[in-house]
């Protein structure tokens, strides 16, 4: 995994709000608005995650919703294409549908196998990797359209939830962990 720079990681983690009891009681969210917001830090985070995955990718999948503010100016960053894995009901057919599990119930997520070149090298992105079901239903998905998901990109992970034990094995990076 690559390494994170001393000044990188203070200038994220100066910029991530942290919000007791949101959206629950007991929840401590990380908000990333001030980060996204902060036109040094917002670009340093794109520049490392294209230093991380660039190469030997074709197209980058982001994660509705948040994960789309990272997954587009990383794509054109690298010069390659921009893949929406949407919440369902939002794309017209054909999709690829799956289910994935919450805390409390279960969503789904679909993706347009139409943006999907079979056997294209896919990196997917999202904001954060919590109990990782989001990320592994995408990976699900990305793989059922014939691609391979070959880097997977997170701006924070939280530890304390296991999510990286819950995806597939394949190279991981995530620029801050909590
Ligand atoms: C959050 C976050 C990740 C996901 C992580 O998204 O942005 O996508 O949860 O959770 P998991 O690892 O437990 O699956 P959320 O579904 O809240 O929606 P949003 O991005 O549209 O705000
Ligand atoms: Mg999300």
């Amino acid at each position: 995994p690559r390494m994170i720079s001393a000044g990188l990681h203070g200038l994220i983690t100066e910029k991530v709000r942290d919000v007791p009891d949101f959206p629950e009681p007991g929840v401590l969210f990380r908000d990333i608005t001030p980060l996204l917001a902060d036109g040094t830090a917002f670009s340093a985070v794109v520049g490392h995650l294209a230093d991380v995955f660039g190469g030997e990718v074709d197209v980058v999948a982001g994660i509705e919703a948040r994960g789309f503010l990272l997954a587009a100016p990383l794509a054109a960053v690298l010069g390659v294409g921009v893949v929406a894995v949407r919440k369902v009901g939002k794309l017209p057919p054909p999709t690829l549908r799956t289910a994935y599990d919450l805390e409390y119930g279960s969503a789904e997520i679909e993706v347009s196998p139409a943006g999907l070149t079979p056997g294209a090298r896919v990196v997917l992105i999202d904001d954060v990797l919590a109990t990782g079901g989001t990320a592994a239903a995408a990976c699900r998905l990305l793989e059922e359209a014939g691609t391979k998901v070959t880097g997977i990109g997170f701006l924070i992970e939280l530890l304390e939830l296991g999510g990286r034990d819950r995806l597939p094995d394949r190279p991981m990076h995530a620029l801050v962990s909590y």
